[in-house]
């Protein structure tokens, strides 16, 4: 059954480093032992909240400052969130941490550029290289890796499921959740 407590995963890394697709496995998890669940998910962000912004550092910031306004409504209030937005700035992500200081729990999605450009999920990689695509993180714009992320997923050693898992026994073993 639902727990009732807030929390916040709020995932970064690279573009294809597999936010979403482990999110997908998470609300699956999630949703079939009852709980209540939110998703921002960047792209999703991207077309509505954030419609408008490009991908300046200002604009950026702009998107991220309102991920985390969102996700903190949601989360004081009982409603577990999940974020899946690149979120390449540390000092943002940080702001968004203080905001929801012990509900705030950041997983980086870990690969490496070479591995997200090899994926290369929506073919952005090459537009980047080709330049058809500007500030493209990782290519050329800044990734800036989490110094002390609650959880870290290799996402090139482990599949999507092994993942998820990973971050299920973190919130159970953190009492986020009860266990299964
Ligand atoms: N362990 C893993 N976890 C997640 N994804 C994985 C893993 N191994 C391989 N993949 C693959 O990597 C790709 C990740 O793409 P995904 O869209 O989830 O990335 P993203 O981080 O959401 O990127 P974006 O920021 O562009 O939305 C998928 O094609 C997925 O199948
Ligand atoms: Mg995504």
């Amino acid at each position: 059954m639902a727990d009732d407590k807030g929390f916040t995963l709020w995932f970064t890394g690279l573009s294809g480093a597999g936010k979403t697709t482990i999110t997908n496995e998470l609300v699956k998890e999630l949703l079939g032992r009852g709980s209540k669940l939110e998703v921002l998910d960047g792209d999703v962000v991207r077309e509505n909240l954030s419609k408008g912004l490009g991908f300046s550092k200002e604009d950026r910031d702009t998107n991220v400052r309102r991920i985390a306004f969102v996700a903190n409504l949601l989360s004081r209030n009982g409603v577990p969130v999940i974020t899946a937005a690149i979120s390449p700035y540390r000092a943002i992500r940080d702001e968004a941490r203080q905001m929801m200081d012990g509900r705030f729990i950041e997983v980086f999605a870990k690969a490496s550029v070479e591995t997200c450009e090899q994926r290369d999920v929506k073919g952005l990689y090459a537009k980047a290289r080709s330049g058809e695509i500007k500030e493209f993180t990782g290519v050329s714009d800044p990734y800036e890796e989490p110094e002390n992320p609650e959880i870290v997923v290799e996402t090139e050693n482990q599949g999507p499921e092994e993942s998820a898992k990973q971050i299920i026994d973190y919130l159970e073993d953190k009492g986020f959740i009860s266990k299964s």
